[in-house]
């Protein structure tokens, strides 16, 4: 199991927005996750690399808990894709995704370089490698950040909805490259509304309300045959 989720709780002062949360993702799965806005998708995936701190319950990465002390090594197994981009506007499309295996996993300049153009290539930015982001469209600063992510080498990437901040028109170049990335058996957990994607690439969908999973199954079920009622209703307006 890349990815073991047990009993997570987070509040924020007097709001609790994880309600024990459990999930487990096996290595090579891509697992959606959908639930409406506030339901705790977000803060589930943050705690994953312990962006948030949870109070209670236990992740464990590739079979390795994640506590403070462990931080550190265990995060490096994960990477994430966030909805803004969070590219470092000072430095190239290049430079931000050579600064990840530079500074953290300390690979050498002269092998950290010819890497991150062949992942700016795989991206299919070849031709972008100078470009600052500010000279960049949001599909392929999108593109960048999964090269910078895919830098890292991580066991599992972790998506925030990352089409969602696009023009619809740019999503489907951030999708194509995720979809390959399912194809090469990547792991991934995609928190996204895009149900075409999730149909086509998930293995399982997970449906997350008020901080809890309240339903999860092969897209195959989950979009023809809804089991939930919050599901189905949720359903209906993302179609719409
Ligand atoms: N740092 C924070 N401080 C206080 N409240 C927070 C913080 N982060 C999230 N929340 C609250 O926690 C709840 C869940 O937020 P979260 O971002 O996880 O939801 P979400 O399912 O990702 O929603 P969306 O679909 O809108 O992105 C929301 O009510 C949000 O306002
Ligand atoms: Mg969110």
């Amino acid at each position: 199991m890349i990815v073991s989720v047990r009993d997570l709780h987070k509040r924020f002062g007097d709001l609790e927005v994880l309600k024990g949360v459990d999930l487990d993702v096996e290595r090579g799965e891509v697992v959606v996750v959908m639930g409406p806005s506030g339901s705790g998708k977000t803060t589930l995936i943050r705690c994953l690399n312990l962006l948030e701190v949870p109070d209670a319950g236990t992740v464990r990465i590739c079979g390795h808990e994640l506590t403070k002390r462990s931080a550190r090594e265990v995060r490096r197994r994960t990477a994430m894709v966030f909805q803004q981009f969070n590219l470092f506007p000072h430095m190239t499309a290049l430079q931000n995704v050579m600064e990840g295996p530079l500074s953290v996993r300390r690979v050498p300049r002269a092998q950290a370089e010819p890497q991150a153009r062949e992942l700016l290539a795989r991206v299919g930015l070849a031709d972008k490698c100078d470009c600052y982001p500010a000279k960049l469209s949001g599909g392929q600063k999108q593109r960048v950040a999964i090269a910078r992510a895919l830098a890292m080498k991580p066991e599992v990437i972790l998506f925030d909805e990352p089409t969602s901040a696009l023009d619809p028109e740019l999503h489907a170049e951030v999708l194509q490259v995720m979809r390959e990335l399912a194809r090469e058996g990547m792991t991934m957990v995609v928190v996204t509304h895009e149900t075409a994607f999730a149909r086509e690439v998930a293995d399982r969908v997970v449906f997350m309300d008020g901080g809890t999973v309240i339903s999860q199954g092969p897209p195959s079920s989950f979009f023809t045959d809804p089991d939930h009622p919050r599901v189905r209703a949720f359903l209906r307006l993302v179609a719409s």
